[in-house]
């Protein structure tokens, strides 16, 4: 029996509480395809931060490099600065393993509504993809003359010709197994070094695939085309940030920020992969056993799908479409079912 060791972070907050539903679906899945799981659990956390000084322990990538992939819950909580938990773990990972792709799916189920007004689930499936390693979100830069009046800030995005071209290729690939069409999102009209470098490598990348049809907006409209034309997409390629807030706007028109799952991928695999769901560690609903475990069990789906067993992937995705149609769900798609409820009904559905 194909054995996967997974690396298990639940977090902080709501963390805690999706993690053991994933895990849930990840088991049932694995009895119905023949897949055993080792779960290895760490209690890295800004709660540990708060009793240690540290989200991880200093050898923590080296604990993690012993594992097939990773799955994460949340971290962040309020009295950390969430700058310190975002660098303090999530990028360092992301970065040590370099998972320069942040794959992002977005897709209404049926069952969940939309916000946006006669848009059934044929019209809104797509995947964001976004650049995760480099770009604006960068450590060069520094602060002078902090407290007085020149008070300034300096943050240099960086580009690279293989950071871009890599994770644009991993976008074409993908779209070739889709819908063979990729968009770029750029704002070579305004950020005038970086994004016109941004456009010329996706013209250039682009002349490898002469399947896969191309547009390219900027971001301020792409945002609009969204939620106007939402039919219009099928892989959608942006950097670090403009991915980021692209793949939070996505979700938004399909149902919410609890259903959307990610995969920081290292394609290659020579480190691990991690898989979270977008969402946060969500405070003001922690402790309440009302978060949506939607995201996490989606994410869970796409691990299945990177190790290689794409039939158990699709199956966690048809059982939580099934769930969504007709099952119990949370408080944010209208239910009111907590979070193990939901759960439970999706590994039965599985
Ligand atoms: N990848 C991560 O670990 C990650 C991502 C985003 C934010 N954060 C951290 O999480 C903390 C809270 O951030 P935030 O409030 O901006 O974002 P958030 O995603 O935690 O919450 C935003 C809103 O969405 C709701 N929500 C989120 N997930 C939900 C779910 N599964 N079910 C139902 N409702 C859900 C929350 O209740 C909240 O109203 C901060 O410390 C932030 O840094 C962590």
């Amino acid at each position: 029996m194909p054995t996967f060791k997974i690396a298990v972070i639940p977090g902080d907050g709501i963390g805690k509480e999706v993690i053991p539903e994933g895990l849930r679906v990840l088991e049932a899945a694995g009895r119905k395809f023949g897949l055993s799981f080792e779960l290895t659990h760490f209690d890295w956390s800004c709660e540990r931060y708060a009793k240690t000084g540290r989200l991880m322990p200093e050898d923590g990538l080296d604990q993690l490099m012993k594992f097939d992939n990773i799955l994460l819950g949340a971290v962040g909580y309020p009295g950390v600065a969430d700058h310190v938990s975002l660098w303090g773990l999530l990028i360092p990972i992301r970065r040590g393993f370099d998972q320069y792709v942040n794959l992002r799916p977005v897709r209404l189920f049926r069952g969940v509504q939309t916000p946006l007004a006669n848009r059934t689930p044929e019209d809104i499936d797509f995947v964001v993809i976004r650049e995760n390693t480099e770009g604006e979100y960068s450590s060069i830069g520094g602060r002078m003359f902090g407290g007085t009046e020149h008070e300034m800030a300096v943050q240099e995005t960086v580009f690279t010709r293989r950071g871009v071209d890599r994770v644009m290729r991993y976008a074409f690939d993908l779209a070739q197994k889709r819908k063979k069409h990729v968009t770029s999102a750029t704002k070579s009209n305004g950020i005038i070094h970086t994004m016109p470098f941004w456009d010329e490598r996706f013209a250039a990348v682009k002349q490898d695939y002469e399947d896969v049809r191309t547009d390219q907006f900027h971001i301020d409209i792409l945002t609009a085309h969204f939620v106007r034309n939402p039919d219009w997409f099928d892989v959608v390629v942006g950097s670090n940030l403009f991915g980021d807030i692209l793949s939070d706007l996505g979700p938004a028109i399909a149902g919410g920020i609890g259903i959307a799952p990610s995969a920081n991928l290292n394609p290659e695999r020579k480190f691990p992969s991690m898989f979270e769901p977008v969402h946060g560690s969500a405070p003001d609903i922690a402790g309440r056993n009302i978060a949506n475990p939607i995201g996490t069990i989606w994410s869970v789906a796409l691990m299945l799908d990177h190790v290689g067993w794409p039939q158990a992937g699709r199956a966690v995705e048809d059982a939580i479409e099934k769930v969504c149609e007709s099952g119990p769900k949370t408080p944010d798609l209208g239910g009111k079912a907590s979070t193990q409820e939901m759960g439970k009904a999706i590994a039965d559905a599985v």
